[in-house]
């Protein structure tokens, strides 16, 4: 292969995963405490003073939030020191504020970095449908043709039959004719009450046993996800959904079409992306939040676009350190 050498440059997947355990370890405090609200203004206060202390003008593409009047790291937000690079941002400081709140599993924090201008900015239009595929299956799927037809396309390039696919879908009442269709197809699936950036992240980790995302979920979730499948090989396509036909017309009138394929390309345009996530409760992908008397421990997955490196962190934090000099109390 042909050498292209660069000298090394920041990673900044390695300042960002400093956000997501910020996050994490404050969201973490109110696992199972029936406050959604509280759980994840104590992430977004957390992720906001870190983001603030990264050399870089970030500004805020996904803030998620807006779908349930959440407190957010509001769009169009600048983070960080205000130097150069500039960047778009994306974050969900808690994806699973249910979980979270209920004390059930898989509830992560979560946030990903691009060049300025590559993020795609769905506007106000919180939902999408979603089709996600690991490396191996780049490039064959296409959300617009019969889902047999895919299925089938992404077993062959996966080397297996249907029947050892494993489709994840969210469980909700809306995709109740998709699961008949996969049942029908005669492929496995893998349920999910929350949590569809996990899902789609595990399309593209092998021992997840995951191969493929299928169905409508957040679109700031759509924008993350495709930023850590860009990063790991894999590949998520979309389509803008409108729950009502008020919101389609809302939306057209904002020029968005609901019919257009949302590419990889659209979704986020450069290589240069840098993604990590920590758990907040147990999950699939990350463990949760341990605390002890005078700390706490995080798991983390960093990535870097750049050069496809994907990072597995566990830290230990000292919070009698730690809480002396940071404004915020862990
Ligand atoms: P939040 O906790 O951030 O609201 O998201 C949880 C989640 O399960 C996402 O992972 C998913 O994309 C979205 O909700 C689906 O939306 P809904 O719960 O409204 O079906």
């Amino acid at each position: 292969m042909k050498k292209t050498h660069t000298p090394p440059t920041r990673n900044l997947a390695l300042e960002l995963v400093r956000v997501t355990e910020a996050a994490a370890l404050s969201a973490g405090r109110f696992m199972g405490r029936g406050d959604k609200e509280a759980a994840d203004k104590a992430a977004v206060d957390a992720m906001r003073l870190v983001l603030n202390s990264i050399e870089m003008e970030a500004t805020v593409i996904i803030g998620e939030g807006e779908k349930d009047e959440a407190p957010m790291l509001y769009n169009g937000e600048v983070v960080g020191t205000k130097e150069p690079p500039l960047l778009d941002l994306a974050v969900d400081p808690v994806d699973g504020t249910r979980p979270l709140a209920n004390g059930f599993l898989n509830s992560i924090a979560i946030a990903a970095l691009a060049p300025q201008g590559t993020m795609f900015d769905p506007g106000p239009f919180v939902y999408m449908d979603k089709m996600a595929v690991g490396p191996r299956a780049k490039g064959v799927i296409n959300i617009e043709d019969p889902l047999e037809e895919n299925l089938k396309r992404i077993a062959k390039a996966e080397d297996k039959q249907l029947d050892d696919l494993t489709a994840i879908i969210l469980d909700r009442p809306r995709h109740q004719a998709i699961i008949n269709k996969v049942r029908q197809i005669g492929a496995r699936i893998r349920l999910i009450p929350d949590g569809d950036v996990a899902g789609a992240l595990m399309t593209s980790l092998p021992e997840a046993g995951i191969d493929v995302l299928l169905g409508v979920g957040g679109t700031p979730e759509g924008v993350l996800a495709a930023c850590a499948l860009r990063a790991m090989g894999g590949e998520l396509q979309g389509k803008l959904y409108a729950r009502t036909p008020e919101e389609r017309q809302k939306g057209e009138e904002m020029g968005y079409n609901f019919d257009d394929i949302i590419t990889m390309d659209d979704l986020v345009s450069s290589d240069d992306v840098f993604f990590a996530a920590t758990g907040i409760t147990d999950g699939e992908l990350l463990d949760g939040v341990r605390y002890s008397g005078h700390g706490g421990e995080s798991s983390s997955l960093v990535i870097r676009g750049m050069t496809g490196s994907v990072r597995w962190i566990s830290a230990n934090h000292n919070f009698d350190r730690l809480n002396p000099i940071s404004e915020i109390e862990y």
